[in-house]
């Protein structure tokens, strides 16, 4: 297949310790009038509150603030955004947190324009005609909200958890300094890897023709680089090397550069995003229960050389073995980093999360019908892979 892409990401980036410096000047580029957004408080623990806020008195913006945005962000945080932009005539939302943070101010800035329920530019998948500017300063290394044009936002009250996004949401400025992620905990810290590793999971495991020989060692070379850096980031908190590797690879898994060709739905993604819909989990601890059942649950004779490929390339598995046998080492060798190496939770049960709503979540995740991934999956499929996470 030859499909065509269009590739652009035009987000600046200023990477590196004390580039927050820069925030105040770019800002003044778009306007004055600034709406901060940021979450739980982490950043007034870590001193990057007073940095931001001092690079942008320097240069005489008005601030305007929106704290305590939650994980999962809730539409009514984005309702109360839009709200106080409206008001005060704001010129840019600037992120400072974690994907969560960052995709909320991004439905922030294009609420602002319109009219309805904020919730419709996810439920209807409304595009607004315009957008505020969004900067973001990222504080973890995940979901790679910073450099792409998406976001996810969560309804309590009809327990929806959708994705969406448009062009205009993609932030003009990111900053990345891995040294504001030196007090992320170790429970973020594995569970961001995770969610790293999945996207590019997501864009690596696809039908044949949909990636290329050139992205593929360079996916596989980002993987080699989240297993070998996370439990340097867990030992060493402080570890400047591996915080930069992290930080740097979370952005790049998803910004549009490896995924360029894929054509297919994402799998794993849309199957989480209904668990952390209803029971509030972390995104990516959902991803790394879910990620080795789905690939148990995929492996067949189709199927079975690019899981070899994947061992081989990413975890030196012996190219001269069996390929059945070489696929499912590379799940075990996964399932081995997530849930020993990483330790985290291995099973639903262990976190709560019993099989009372596995019918319901199996049928949003494939909208009632089919998720078109490496390999479609129908409600009957998902129940499957969601059972064997018990
Ligand atoms: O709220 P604060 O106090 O800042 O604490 C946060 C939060 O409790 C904390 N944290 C972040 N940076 C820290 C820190 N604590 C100490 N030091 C720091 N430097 O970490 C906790 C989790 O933060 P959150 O932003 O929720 O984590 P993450 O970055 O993993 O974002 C998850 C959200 O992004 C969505 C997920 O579904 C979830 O809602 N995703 C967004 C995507 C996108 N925009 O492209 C794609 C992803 O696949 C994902 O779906
Ligand atoms: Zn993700």
């Amino acid at each position: 297949m030859n499909e065509q892409f269009t590739y652009y990401i035009p987000t600046k980036v200023y990477f590196g310790p004390d580039q927050i410096g820069h925030l105040g000047e770019e800002l003044e580029k778009y306007g004055k009038k600034i709406l901060l957004c940021y979450g739980g408080g982490s950043i007034k623990r870590n001193g990057l509150y007073d940095k931001v806020v001092k690079s942008m008195k320097d240069k005489d913006l008005e601030i305007f603030e929106l704290s305590g945005i939650e994980p999962n962000p809730r539409i009514d945080s984005v309702r109360k955004g839009a709200e106080i932009c409206r008001k005060e005539n704001i010129d840019v939302v600037l992120a400072v947190g974690g994907g969560s943070v960052i995709d909320c101010s991004k439905f922030i800035a294009s609420a602002t324009f319109y009219d309805g329920d904020p919730w419709d530019l996810l439920s209807k998948h409304v595009v607004t005609e315009k957008c505020l500017p969004v900067f973001s300063v990222l504080t973890a290394a995940a979901t790679g909200s910073e450099m792409d044009a998406g976001g996810v936002i969560s309804n309590p009250e009809t327990q929806d958890k959708l994705g969406g996004g448009a062009p205009g949401m993609l932030p003009k400025v990111s900053f990345l300094d891995p040294t504001v992620t030196y007090t992320v905990s170790t429970k973020q810290t594995v569970c961001g890897s995770a969610d790293i590793l999945s996207h590019l999971y997501e864009i690596y495991f696809v039908p044949e023709g949909q990636s290329m020989y050139m992205l593929d060692r360079f996916m596989e070379g980002m993987m080699r680089t989240v297993i070998k850096y996370t439990p340097i980031a867990v030992k060493e908190p402080d570890n400047y090397e591996a915080r930069e590797n992290l930080m740097w690879a979370s952005s790049w898994a998803i910004n549009g550069f490896a995924g360029a060709k894929q054509q297919c739905d994402w799998t794993c993604h849309p199957i989480e995003h209904e668990v952390s819909a209803i029971y509030d989990i972390t995104h990516g601890l959902g991803l790394a229960i879910i990620t080795p059942r789905w690939m148990r649950y995929v492996l067949d004779k189709s199927t079975a050389p690019r899981f070899r490929e994947y061992g081989v390339n990413v975890f030196g598995i012996d190219p001269e073995m069996d390929t059945m046998e070489a696929a499912l080492k590379s799940i075990e060798m996964t399932e081995d980093f997530l849930f020993n190496t990483l330790g985290i939770s291995s099973t639903f049960t262990e976190i709560g999360i019993g099989d009372e709503n596995i019918p319901v979540m199996a049928e949003k995740a494939c909208k009632g019908g089919i998720l078109e991934g490496y390999k479609p999956l129908n409600k009957e499929d998902i129940e499957k892979i969601l059972r064997a996470c018990l």
